[in-house]
């Protein structure tokens, strides 16, 4: 029985077909899609702390609405993913609860520092630029929701994209010397930050092979990566920012941007908790939990009376 299941499951992934929360899945494709979604909805409302840091220093009025909205959208997306988790069987709180004990994983991009209003374009253009390359490809995953909860996440992720990249034109063309040196500055802290979120090279990426053969994946890190650079050479070029890779070089026969070696040192060491803001990221989330327990009391409460009401 569970060999015919098995067979039905792969033919339905080899023709491209979706898997729906209820149907018969292996437990390693369940296993890894928990891995995944929950990295994912960690990521976004980590990914709200670095910006937040800002929404009381904006530089007009206009600028903090944009920026309020924009972190907001990466809440919702991160209510979301979390409720695709939970489709899968493990619920929000004991999600949660690894996050804040520090075993579950979040983009490694978070744990960097936003030290001036620049920092807030450039997580808008490159940030939410490479979250787009790497998510617009999760829109057609094999488990049907996620893939729903990633076409509006994209579709918002793009907003987030040109708030970004227009906040950084107004700079570089209206600014003063010193507000472009500030972009030139925060270009050079996230460039390479950036091309790590692609996460490890192909040939260390343990989990590629098998979540492309199941469609959770649609693109390999490196090709992500390399369709990143491609994409935001240009970018640069017309905003008036440098990339900080001395071999940034197009390749004629690749057709390619050639780009420098990664340091993956750094990578896995802000992975692994010793980045610049890991600790900080970390304990902002368990205070907002902790502040947030009384609001979690009061609504169940209310449920139960509710409830005691129904059942009168
Ligand atoms: N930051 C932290 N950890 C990472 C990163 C990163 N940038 N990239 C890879 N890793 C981790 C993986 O989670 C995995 O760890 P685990 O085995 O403990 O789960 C390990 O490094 C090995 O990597 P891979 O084998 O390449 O893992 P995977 O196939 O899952 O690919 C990727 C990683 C590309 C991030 C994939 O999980 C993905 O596409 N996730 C959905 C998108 C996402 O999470 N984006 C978050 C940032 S964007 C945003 O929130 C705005």
């Amino acid at each position: 029985h569970q060999q015919q299941l098995m067979a039905r499951f792969d033919a339905r992934i080899d023709d491209g077909g979706f898997i729906e929360a209820k149907d018969w899945m292996p437990d390693h494709y369940r296993r890894t899609l928990i891995r995944q979604i929950s990295q994912h909805a960690h990521s976004e409302i980590v990914g709200m702390l670095p910006e937040g840091n800002w929404v009381t220093r904006a530089p007009t009025l206009k600028r903090k609405a944009i920026l309020l909205a924009k972190i907001q959208d990466e809440g919702g997306h991160g209510l979301y993913l979390y409720a695709a988790a939970e489709t899968l069987g493990r619920s929000r709180d004991e999600l949660l609860a690894d996050l804040h004990s520090g075993k579950a994983k979040y983009s490694s991009i978070f744990n960097y520092p936003t030290l001036t209003w620049a920092d807030v374009g450039v997580i808008g253009w490159l940030v939410d630029g490479a979250a787009i390359m790497n998510q617009v490809p999760l829109c057609r995953c094999s488990y049907a929701p996620y893939a729903r909860a990633m076409v509006r996440i994209c579709r918002e992720e793009s907003f987030h994209q040109r708030q970004g990249y227009d906040a950084l034109l107004a700079m570089m063309q209206q600014g003063t010397d010193a507000q472009r040196a500030l972009v030139q500055d925060a270009v050079n802290r996230w460039w390479w930050p950036c091309l790590m979120m692609f996460g490890p090279p192909d040939a260390e990426s343990v989990h590629t092979a098998q979540s492309m053969r199941w469609g959770i994946k649609r693109n390999s890190n490196d090709e992500l990566r390399q369709k990143f650079v491609d994409a935001t050479v240009q970018q640069a070029q017309v905003l008036g920012v440098s990339l900080p890779d001395p071999e940034l070089t197009w390749n004629e026969t690749r057709q390619h941007w050639d780009f420098g070696a990664i340091d993956w040192e750094e990578f896995w060491r802000v992975v692994g908790g010793d980045g610049p803001c890991n600790a900080e990221r970390l304990a902002a989330r368990v205070k907002a939990w902790d502040d947030g327990a009384w609001v979690r009391e009061a609504a169940l409460a209310h449920a139960a009376k509710e409830q005691a009401r129904q059942t009168q």
